[in-house]
């Protein structure tokens, strides 16, 4: 009998689809969630929180391989040292984890670069206390999931105006995709940082708005604005994307055609190679 895959975030929109492909895989699940959920044949829950380290010894024993998928807006490094420190004690010998194209690119050197884009940082502390464990480790850095590109673009098409940062262009990658690089990464030898997962294509963010007010039946004037900083500089010469690594099938018209109907039709900016 093998043991199981702890997959931290598992309840979250990339580790939900984490679950089932490891399932898939015949492998027995245990998820780590901060609330409490019924288990079922080959799939358990853990509670426990990463930000305190509670619960995180429960979480980790008797595992061989975690996927790290729990994260959030801020504090991630420390999520990490909590997840490494017990991985370290269970013995572990596969931390496989997820981060963001640009972790390493996107400079936090004032207060407005810490405030818009202090993410990328905690995920560059993050990758650097999973690779500095002496935990066998894979990291995986993807381009921003077409569900949170979503969520972007709706909170922006709220306003009578829309505010839209100029210069900013997204690589938006199908969430399963990153998933099943993740379980493919889980199942193999630990490889270190491996090549990025990009989108199939680069737009600007104005282009995205303009695609999802359209496929809504709106109209709405979009406004650019200027983000001062050396991080939403890096950002505009394209920090965050990889088109190198627009390897990614799935298309963001055919997302938003699945979510909201087919009526979309945006202009694509630029494509990856
Ligand atoms: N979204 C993107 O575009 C993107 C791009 C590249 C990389 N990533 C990375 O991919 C990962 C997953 O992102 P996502 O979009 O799936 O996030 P999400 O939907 O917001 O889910 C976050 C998950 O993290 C768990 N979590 C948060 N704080 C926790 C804590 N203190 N202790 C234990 N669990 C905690 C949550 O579990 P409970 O609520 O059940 O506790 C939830 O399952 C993150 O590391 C993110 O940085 C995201």
């Amino acid at each position: 009998m093998t043991s199981p895959i702890l997959v931290t975030g598992g309840t979250g929109t990339l580790g939900r689809l984490v679950v089932p492909r490891l399932r898939d895989a015949g492998r027995e699940v245990r998820v780590l969630s901060r609330a409490s959920h019924e288990g079922e044949d080959g799939l358990q829950f853990v509670q426990g929180d990463l930000a305190t380290g509670e619960g995180i010894e429960a979480a980790v024993a008797g595992t061989e391989i975690v996927v790290h998928c729990a994260g959030g807006p801020r504090g991630d490094e420390d999520k990490a040292r909590h997840l490494v420190r017990a991985a370290l004690r269970a013995g572990v010998r596969h931390l496989v984890y997820i981060s963001v194209v640009g972790a390493d690119r996107v400079p936090l050197a004032s207060g407005i670069d810490r405030a818009m884009f202090g993410y990328f940082g905690s995920k560059l502390g993050s990758e650097r206390a999973v690779a500095g464990s002496g935990l066998p480790w894979s990291t995986l850095r993807a381009t921003q999931f077409h569900d949170l590109m979503l969520l972007v673009v709706r909170q922006l098409a709220r306003l009578p105006v829309v505010p839209v940062p100029a210069g900013f262009r997204f690589q938006p990658v199908d969430t399963g995709e990153v998933a099943a690089r993740l379980v493919e990464l889980a199942l193999g030898a630990p490889a270190g940082l491996v090549p990025d997962l990009g989108g199939p294509r680069v737009y600007e963010l104005a282009t995205l708005v303009r695609g999802y007010l359209q496929a809504r039946g709106r109209r709405r004037p979009i406004l650019p604005v200027r983000v001062p900083g050396k991080a939403a500089r890096a950002v505009r010469a394209g920090a965050n994307l990889a088109p190198d690594r627009a390897v990614g099938r799935r298309t963001w018209e055919d997302f938003l055609a699945d979510k909201l109907g087919p009526t979309h039709n945006g202009t694509v900016v630029a494509t990856g190679s």
